[in-house]
Parts: structure tokens; sequence; C-alpha cells
């Protein structure tokens, strides 16, 4: 199983669980909408180019980035998830696929967040995976990357759910900057969060 279906595989099991108890959690993360509110300001000031949520779960953060005065839409690997995002976000636009195939024309995006999403990729697919940003953002455009900082091992307390253990990849900020740096991106700026 490749780790994109063990992904959809295990984020289709837990999904109602996961949009019973983490939007919770993300109104009390005082540091992470903190980073989202400037986002949206910039992305906002460059033009209001829509943006894109991948890997957006039950659809809280795209809600948020609505409710920010951004044209925002969702996208998510698990069925599971875009059916309770369509669901409880009823006028906002959710679709099932995968971030590192986005099927968008080149330079369609004023942004993209990838909120606790990128850990789930092998850290040997980033480059590509920052690539495909690349090509679907506008010159300028800007990306949000939310991920546990690390040094590329596996998270030891993989996740396990309807047969399926899955891996959490904890990614070196210096490394993902240096890859996006690679891919064409300017890093701008970095929250690192004691959790
Ligand atoms: C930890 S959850 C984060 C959900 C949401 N962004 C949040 O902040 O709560 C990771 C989500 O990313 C999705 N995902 C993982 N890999 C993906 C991929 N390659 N393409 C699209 N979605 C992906 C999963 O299905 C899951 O819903």
């Amino acid at each position: 199983m490749t780790e994109l279906a063990a992904a959809r595989a295990y984020y289709d099991t837990v999904a109602e669980e996961y949009a019973a108890r983490v939007p919770g959690l993300f109104e009390q993360d005082v540091l992470g909408r903190a980073m989202l509110g400037a986002f949206a300001e910039e992305v906002r000031t460059d033009g209001d180019l829509p943006v894109a949520d991948l890997g957006c779960g039950p659809g809280h953060v795209t809600a948020h980035l609505d409710a920010l005065g951004l044209r925002a839409h969702g996208v998510d690997v698990s069925p599971r998830m875009v059916d309770i995002a369509r669901r409880r976000h009823p006028d906002l636009r959710f679709e099932a696929g995968a971030m590192d195939a986005l099927g968008l024309p080149d330079g369609e995006l004023g942004g993209i967040v990838a909120w606790w999403s990128i850990l789930h990729t092998p850290p040997e697919l980033l480059p590509s995976l920052f690539t495909e940003f690349r090509r679907v953002l506008a010159p300028g455009g800007r990306l949000l990357l939310g991920f546990h900082a690390g040094n590329g091992e596996p998270y030891t307390g993989q996740k396990r759910a309807g047969g399926v253990t899955y891996a959490i990849h904890l990614l070196s900020p210096d490394q993902v900057g240096r890859q996006l740096e690679r891919a064409g991106f300017t890093v701008t700026a970095r929250l690192t969060v004691r959790m």
C-alpha cells in the first residue's frame, strides 16, 4: 500500500472522530491562527487570487480562511473527510484529490495552505510536491505549511486504525526551507511552537 493509499484509508476510518475533536483544538490554537491571519492579509494584498487548503480534513481551516475574506476551497485525499467538510460548510467547495497532482493550470492560485498535511508525504517526495505547489501558484503566490518539527524520522507513536498502520514524518524546518528555496520559494517567516 502506498503512503497516499494508507493516508486515505486511515483518515476515512477516523474522519468522524477527527471532525468531532480537532476543529475545537484549532479554536484554541492562537499562534496557528495568527499565522493564517497574516497569510490571509498577504494574499488579499497581493490581489486576492483563489486559495487552496490542501489536506483540508473536515474543512475548519478552509472555513477560517473564508471568514478571513479569502476565496478558499479544500482538497483532501480522504473522501470521508470531504463528505464531512461539505456537510459542515455547504457554501464552500471541497474536492477529493491528492495534493501532488492538483490538475490546476499553472499560476492559478494566490495561496496554498497545507496545515498538518505534508507530514504524511515521504520526505524524499517533498521536493516534487513543492515543485507542484510552485507550479499552481501565481508569481509571488504564498505558501503556508504547518508540520511537526523533527529530523525526518518517523513519529514513534505511529497511527493505527481500520487495520492500517500509517506513518507521520517529523520534518526538519531547515531542510524543508532549503527544499522550498530550491523549488523557487523565498522563505519569509517561520514560527516554531513548543507543544
Ligand atoms: C492531520 S490531518 C489535517 C487536517 C486539517 N488540515 C487540520 O488542520 O486539521 C491530515 C489531512 O491530510 C490529508 N492528506 C494526507 N496526505 C494527503 C495528500 N497527499 N493529498 C491530499 N490530502 C492528504 C488527510 O486525508 C487528512 O485529512
